[in-house]
């Protein structure tokens, strides 16, 4: 087991995280903007699933930890990992971003980098692995602990021993981790995710994902 850092895990997708990934056994370090929302929020995971949960600051949680999801709106993205960029080095961050445009989450829309992810290891080198997956399991889901989040989860990087770690973790959090490839391919995950938002909207979903049929 893991320690496993959560920036911005204070919100909805952070919430699922901290819960499954306390339960599965991880200590985890929950991350805020404000370390007394973050305690505050561990007190919660911890009441519910027990475990080394606890909270701080951003900084505060990266120290130390082996992986780091970051979970923070795209507006946020940039701004939050120059923060930490070298808190980061020699760490795997996990970038579950999806480039929205509010208030037209429902259109593709593609950042200068083309994508959030590939921004990122562009932002933090060579030094810190970057895996970008979850673009399409959502908070309502992953934090519905009765129930494994349907769905899979791409996942894409380039660096291999990284994938392999979150590739567990995903299986942790009850799902499907397919190894979809290179970190240029998180443009195509990240830009599926506001088709996602259109079907759950459309058709009256708690929440459009994606499975992948023909591999066993
Ligand atoms: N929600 C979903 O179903 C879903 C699904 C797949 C992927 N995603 C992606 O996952 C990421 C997190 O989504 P979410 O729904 O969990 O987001 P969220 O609840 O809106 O925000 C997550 C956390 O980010 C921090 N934050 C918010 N605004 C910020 C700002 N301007 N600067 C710095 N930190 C800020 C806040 O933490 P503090 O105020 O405590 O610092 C907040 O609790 C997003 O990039 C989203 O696209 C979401």
């Amino acid at each position: 087991m893991s320690v496993v850092a959560i920036v911005g895990g204070t919100g909805k997708e952070g919430l699922g995280l901290a819960l499954r990934l306390g339960k599965a056994g991880h200590s985890i370090r929950i991350g805020s903007r404000d370390g007394a929302r973050a305690r505050a929020r561990a007190g919660e995971v911890r009441a519910r699933v027990g475990g080394t949960i606890d909270g701080g600051d951003n900084a505060w949680a990266i120290a130390g930890a082996e992986v780091v999801w970051l979970c923070v709106p795209y507006g946020a993205h940039h701004e939050t990992l120059v923060g930490l960029a070298a808190g980061l080095a020699g760490k795997i961050l996990v970038d579950i971003t999806v480039p929205l445009a509010p208030p037209k989450v429902t259109r593709v829309s593609l950042p200068l980098g083309l994508s959030a992810a590939l921004e990122a290891q562009e932002l933090l080198g060579r030094e810190t692995a970057v895996v970008a997956t979850l673009h399409h399991v959502s908070s309502a889901h992953l934090s519905d602990l009765a129930h494994a989040p349907e769905g899979d989860a791409l996942l894409c990087g380039d660096d291999e021993r990284a994938k392999e770690v979150v590739l567990g973790q995903l299986v942790e959090l009850g799902l499907r981790g397919l190894d979809a490839g290179p970190l240029q391919n998180a443009i195509a995950l990240e830009a599926m995710t506001p088709l996602l938002i259109h079907l759950t909207k459309r058709y009256k979903s708690a929440g459009a994902s994606l499975r992948v049929t023909g591999i066993p």
